[in-house]
């Protein structure tokens, strides 16, 4: 967050500033009154035990002074943090704005383009912004959850908002740079909470849009080898009750969508690169790459691993 490369980060980060060097000041003078205190009323010498120190009952001055300067600066701080939370809340975004609806599972992201028709897991495309004018574009979130609170978190690009059951929050990223951001959920959800990980990956409009068409194509079904057999595996076992894979019958949302697969740099929401290596770790036993997550070891012959890896492989 120190590294702002996000209209709203900025922001956030400016806010921030300010906070930090009051409560520096702050930490600054209480340190130095407490070193001066220590030292001024240290043990000089075992005439001291016997002394009694000075019995004070009460100065409204001072009273009124340590109750009424941090009632002043705390609400400096509520004025400062409220007005910037405030421009981010009411940011009205331009009709060419992206709109991206980001549903939280126990423990991976649902990305959906729903103008565009595109469902991936995980990773977010978005174009890069300029500052002003026409080549403003900003992306719009909508943020919903499918089971637990969840909260969406791309420190370089935007501050945390929350995913909650039952409700509709949005937040808005405009990137002003190029490349890979990370973001992770940042509200504890249960066990693989540390392994919700989400990319930004953000780029120039024109290769934005080639993301695009490249997404709305379904993947073509392989007609031989060792794919067609995972083809036929895929849809013989229970893998087509919780994935989606476009263009065909494979229908379920409970897992992620599968369709474009390949096109993610990583497995699991996060847990490791997405290589064929880790694909198949994965088919054959989930639970050893992301212990705890939904995906049950589905007990696959070595024969079936091998061909589910090898269809899985051509979803691009
Ligand atoms: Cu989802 Cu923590």
């Amino acid at each position: 967050m120190f590294q702002p490369l996000s209209r709203q980060a900025e922001m956030i980060h400016s806010a921030s500033l300010v906070v930090l060097a009051i409560t520096a000041g702050i930490f600054i003078v209480v340190s130095l009154l407490l070193v001066y205190v220590v030292w001024k009323f240290r043990r000089k010498g075992p005439e001291d035990d016997l002394k009694e120190p000075p019995q004070i009952y009460g100065s409204t001055h001072i009273e009124l002074a340590w109750t009424v300067v941090p009632i002043i600066i705390v609400l400096v701080l509520i004025l400062v943090t409220s007005r910037t939370i405030g421009e981010i809340q009411n940011r009205k975004m331009p009709p060419n704005a992206v709109e991206i609806r980001l549903i939280g599972h126990q423990w991976w992201w649902e990305v959906r383009y729903e103008k565009e028709g595109i469902v991936t897991a995980n990773e977010l495309h978005v174009p890069v912004s300029q500052r002003t004018g026409e080549g403003m574009r900003p992306t719009q979130i909508f943020l919903e959850s499918a089971d637990v609170i969840h909260s969406f978190w791309v420190p370089q690009l935007a501050g945390k908002t929350d995913l909650v059951p039952n409700k509709k929050n949005q937040t808005w990223i405009e990137p002003f740079a190029k490349g890979t951001f990370f973001g992770n959920c940042a509200e504890y959800c249960g066990t693989q909470h540390a392994n919700m990980l989400l990319r930004v990956v953000v780029e120039d409009p024109e290769d934005y849009e080639k993301w695009v068409q490249t997404m709305k194509q379904p993947p073509a079904a392989p007609q031989t080898g060792l794919a067609a057999q995972g083809h036929k595996a895929f849809f013989e076992n229970s893998c087509i009750n919780c994935h989606t894979v476009d263009g065909t019958i494979a229908g379920g949302v409970y897992g992620p969508d599968l369709s474009k697969l390949m096109t993610r740099q990583t497995i699991g929401a996060g847990v490791a690169p997405l290589t064929p290596e880790t694909l198949r770790a994965w088919v054959r036993d989930p639970q050893t790459l992301k212990t705890g997550c939904f995906m049950p070891d589905m007990k696959l012959l070595d024969s079936e691993v091998d061909a589910i890896t090898a269809y899985l492989l051509t979803l691009k």
